[in-house]
């Protein structure tokens, strides 16, 4: 009790305010604080809002013809290329939706690949990651006929896949 009151005396004394008034601004204080300060990037978000600036979205650009090998590397580990994605064959830009495709997204998975076999049959096994789409059903068929659809709308299409070379058949692994 002795404490409380030598507290009290000392708030008095040095701003002339009752105890019950100085707690009462303190309160508001802190609660204009809490209100203010959310209005501003918290410091931690500050890092990811500037790591995510990196990645300056830059207009598509035409790719041509390339082979399934030669997309790997568009998917997203490198903030100098673009991310690109392929559907039955048809290489989009899909750099605008790196939330998605980009490294730690839902879909990145799909990035740098032609991802038909697992969009028809909306799975993400590693072994349907392929362009081939032999043997799937009418339906199957269709549901990849609509993501082409979106595709079609939401990107731009940069260009095609063309089979590997002949001779370097071992481009033909599927493990990473
Ligand atoms: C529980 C199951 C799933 C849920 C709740 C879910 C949810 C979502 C949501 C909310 C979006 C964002 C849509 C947008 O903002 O445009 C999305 C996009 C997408 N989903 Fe799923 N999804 C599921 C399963 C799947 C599966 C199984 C696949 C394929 C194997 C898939 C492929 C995609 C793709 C490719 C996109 C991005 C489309 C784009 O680029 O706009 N999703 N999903």
């Amino acid at each position: 009790m002795a404490l409380y009151t030598t507290i009290t005396d000392a708030i008095t004394e040095y701003t002339g305010l009752s105890p019950t008034a100085f707690f009462t601004i303190l309160a508001m204080m802190v609660v204009v604080y809490k209100i203010v300060s959310t209005m501003f990037v918290a410091a931690d978000d500050y890092v990811a809002v500037k790591r995510d600036q990196q990645f300056i979205l830059r207009e598509p650009v035409q790719i041509g013809s390339i082979t399934e090998q030669e997309l790997r590397p568009y998917d997203g580990s490198d903030p100098n290329k673009p991310l690109l994605m392929a559907i039955k064959g048809k290489i989009y830009d899909v750099s605008r939706s790196r939330m998605f495709y980009g490294p730690g997204g839902a879909y990145s998975l799909f990035a740098g690949r032609d991802a038909s076999r697992a969009l028809a049959l909306m799975s993400f096994e590693p072994s349907d990651l392929t362009g081939d789409i032999s043997g799937l059903s009418a339906s199957e068929l269709e549901v990849l006929e609509d993501w082409e659809a979106k595709f079609e709308e939401k990107y731009v299409k940069v260009g095609e896949l063309v089979s590997e070379k002949p001779s370097t058949t071992e481009g033909e692994t599927k493990e990473d």
